[in-house]
């Protein structure tokens, strides 16, 4: 979880016997390797790496100025600089991949785009697993024909940014308990359910479904290890019942967050602003800026619609809690 998640947290599951994760999406090429190796010193065990599959972004001059000028009244607003045109907008996922290939990690996870068969295979050299993330059927057998070891099913429940990367969101918002049986069913391969797991009934309705694992992202967002800032923090423990909607306004692709003024205002001309991840770095000093402020109203809350259920504490306490509460649930399902 880019924003979220920390090396902590990722070391702290994987010591529970959960499998920890590094949101290296954002990371250098040279911060990937290095924090893999510091993770694998930490745990001596599994984990996997977590990368974003994008093409590299080449904006108009022009429309980076109209999504400026868009912004400049949230930036004046707090006292904030408006930035001017950035000269890169992401890490080049070329040299990403490659650093990756040369962490071997144990497992390594895709979204936002699918890989090559070349791609995998050169994971798989290195005895890297590769698992890919689809938000409906046809992705995951666009991964399984790519050779992936595992799809990620994620569903539309699913907090932050999600793998979509076939068809427009309207027709690719599939909920998890759907999702899972269908891409276990269409691809026979290992399934890792996502979107909306909380707790160990959540981790026992996705064993039930046919995954292997449950993949948690919201769940953590109040643990001891978790990177949110104050006010996002303070948003989750305050939120409204079902208080989350998607939004592309803050990145530029579409993201499940707890709604605020900046997702509200702007949602009439969400479809208009650069696509990811130009809109994400032009947004990116505003959304630190308002969490320095304290202000929730300009940063990206993202949550997933189960939020009112996460729960503070120490995320290796979680994990061990959960597996307790997912193998009391089957025995009572067992039971009955
Ligand atoms: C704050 C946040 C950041 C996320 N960042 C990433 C990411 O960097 N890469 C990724 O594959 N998924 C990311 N996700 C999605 C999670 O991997 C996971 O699929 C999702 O959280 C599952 O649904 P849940 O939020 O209902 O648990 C993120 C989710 C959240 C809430």
């Amino acid at each position: 979880m880019v924003g979220a998640s920390t090396l902590e947290m990722a070391a702290a599951v994987t010591n529970a016997g959960g499998l920890g994760s590094i949101g290296a999406g954002a990371m250098a090429p040279a911060d990937i390797e290095s924090e893999s190796g510091r993770l694998r010193a930490e745990t001596g065990g599994a984990f996997g790496v977590n990368l974003f599959i994008l093409p590299p972004a080449r904006p108009t001059a022009a429309d980076v100025d109209v999504a400026i000028e868009r912004l400049r009244p949230w930036y004046e607003a707090r006292g904030l600089d408006v930035p001017a045109a950035p000269n890169d907008y992401a890490p080049d996922f070329a040299a990403q991949f490659a650093a990756l290939v040369r962490a071997a990690p144990p497992l390594a996870s895709f979204t936002f785009g699918i890989l090559t068969a070349e791609q995998v295979a050169a994971l798989k050299a290195v005895g890297t697993l590769v698992v890919g993330t689809a938000t409906t059927v046809a992705e995951a057998r666009a991964w399984a024909d790519v050779g992936a070891d595992a799809v990620c099913a994620q569903g539309a429940e699913a907090g932050g940014h999600r793998g979509t990367f076939l068809k427009d969101v309207d027709e690719s918002l599939v909920g998890t308990m759907a999702l899972v049986p269908l891409v276990r069913q269409a691809t026979g391969l290992p399934v890792i359910a996502a979107g909306g797991i909380m707790d160990g009934r959540g981790v026992a309705a996705a064993l039930a479904l046919g995954a292997v694992a449950a993949q948690m992202g919201t769940a953590f967002l109040l643990s001891d290890q978790s990177a949110v800032s104050t006010p996002w923090r303070r948003a989750i423990e305050t939120a409204p019942d079902d208080p989350t909607r998607l939004t592309r306004a803050f990145s530029g692709r579409y993201a499940r967050g707890i709604e605020n003024d900046f997702m509200r205002l702007l949602r009439p001309v969400e479809r208009e602003v650069p696509a990811y991840p130009v809109q994400n770095r032009l947004t990116q000093a505003l959304r630190a800026g308002s969490a320095k402020l304290d202000d929730p109203e300009a940063i990206s809350l993202w949550a997933g619609q189960a939020v009112g259920l996460a729960e503070a504490g120490d995320a290796g306490a979680l994990v061990r809690r959960w597996w307790d509460e997912a193998r009391a649930v089957a025995r009572q399902l067992a039971a009955r």
